[in-house]
């Protein structure tokens, strides 16, 4: 997956804008707050994700216009592909002239992973973050895990709110029959799905890391849970009364968590910085390996400030690593990053890019 030029008009703080980036390393380079992470948000909304900052769609139309509109040339292994999308009250998105039914309908089009410094939260927060990431992961790479994964998000607020009404009306039992048979459905999809997706991670995740660690951590993952899979609905049954009294679902697969251990110790407990950086920059280019191996297309890699968290042995593995690939790195100061990676640079200023 190439990128050839990126055109931007209305969005956050960057001016009307074209870029034309080169196909292997792309450095964009500048002062705090010129646009360096706008640029990769833009870029990266062509995944057909949300912002990978969190951000609201009114959030991204430059203040005190009334649309943005984003445009991307690329090119993967079979043809040209021009895609469109327009933010105003929604989002729109065209790929190749057709209307698609909306930005999500680009997930698997334009393959695309970020490495961002807030993801270095996954290592050290709470177990929803490690949720969303493997859910996001899972549905990027098997499009079709998009409807159990909202399915199981609906019927659970369902379930909740049932849970708050149950204990006034015994009636009501029988429909949270109904929505545990739904919820354990779509729930053991997603509980195998995230299995399945972490037996191909781990592999990848240990060569990578691997190299990083110069051959002197190995990193592990494990799926932790209250019941074994294919067990959930006697979990739900074992749990029911606690959850009637606590009116909130105890068990299932939005409980359950990813623990990630470096020689067999868990990172978050006891990691050291730059363990827990490093892990974090392993897990993105291992998503990138597993999107390339699903799908034969490269994904383009961006990484937001990585590099001046990293030292000169990490930062080195970390460009050999991403050879043969088109990568966009920013950076305030790219002097140690521009040595050893040649490639294109652009500077961004005030919301305007120059090369
Ligand atoms: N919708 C918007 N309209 C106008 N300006 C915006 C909008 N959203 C964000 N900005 C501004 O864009 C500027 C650049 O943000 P960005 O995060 O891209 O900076 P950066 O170059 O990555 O900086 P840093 O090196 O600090 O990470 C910020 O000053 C921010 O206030
Ligand atoms: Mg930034």
């Amino acid at each position: 997956m190439i990128v050839t030029e990126l055109k931007c008009r209305g969005f956050r703080n960057l001016q009307d804008i074209t870029m034309a980036p080169c196909e292997e390393v792309n450095i964009i380079y500048g002062e705090n707050a010129q646009g360096k992470t706008n640029l990769a948000e833009a870029i990266w909304l062509f995944g057909g994700m949300k912002s990978f900052r969190g951000a609201k769609d009114q959030e991204l139309i430059c203040h005190g216009k009334e649309f943005a509109k984003l445009e991307l040339k690329f090119r993967n292994s079979l043809r040209e592909n021009m895609a469109q999308i327009t933010v105003s009250n929604k989002r729109n998105a065209v790929l190749n002239g057709v209307k698609l039914p909306g930005a999500p309908a680009l997930i698997g089009k334009f393959s695309v992973v970020v490495f961002a410094p807030s993801f270095l939260s996954i290592i050290e927060n709470g177990p929803s973050e490690r949720r969303r990431f493997i859910d996001t992961a899972v549905c990027q790479l098997r499009p079709a895990m998009a409807a159990p994964v909202a399915e199981y998000a609906r019927v659970l607020r369902q379930r909740n709110s049932l849970l708050k009404d149950v204990m006034m009306n015994s009636a009501l039992l029988d429909l949270l029959d109904v929505l545990d048979e739904k919820l354990c459905r779509a729930g053991e999809t997603i509980i195998k799905a995230r299995k399945d997706y972490l037996a191909a991670l781990a592999p990848a995740a240990e060569e990578i890391y691997t190299g990083l660690s110069s051959g002197r951590e190995r990193i592990g993952f494990r799926y932790c849970s209250k019941f074994e899979e294919g067990a959930m609905a006697q979990a739900l049954k074992t749990a029911r009364r606690e959850d009637i009294m606590n009116k909130t679902t105890s068990v299932g697969p939005h409980r359950d968590d990813i623990e990630i251990t470096l020689n067999d110790t868990s990172v978050r407990a006891f990691g050291s910085q730059g363990q827990k950086r490093s892990c974090a920059v392993a897990l993105k280019l291992t998503e990138a390996e597993i999107l390339k191996n699903a799908t034969g297309e490269q994904p383009v890699i961006l990484l937001d400030d990585v590099m001046s968290e990293l030292d000169v042995s990490r930062q080195d593995f970390i460009l050999n690593h991403i050879k043969n690939r088109q990568v966009f790195i920013t950076c305030c100061e790219p002097g140690t990053v521009l040595r050893s990676a040649g490639g294109k640079t652009f500077e961004i200023k005030n919301g305007n890019i120059f090369n």
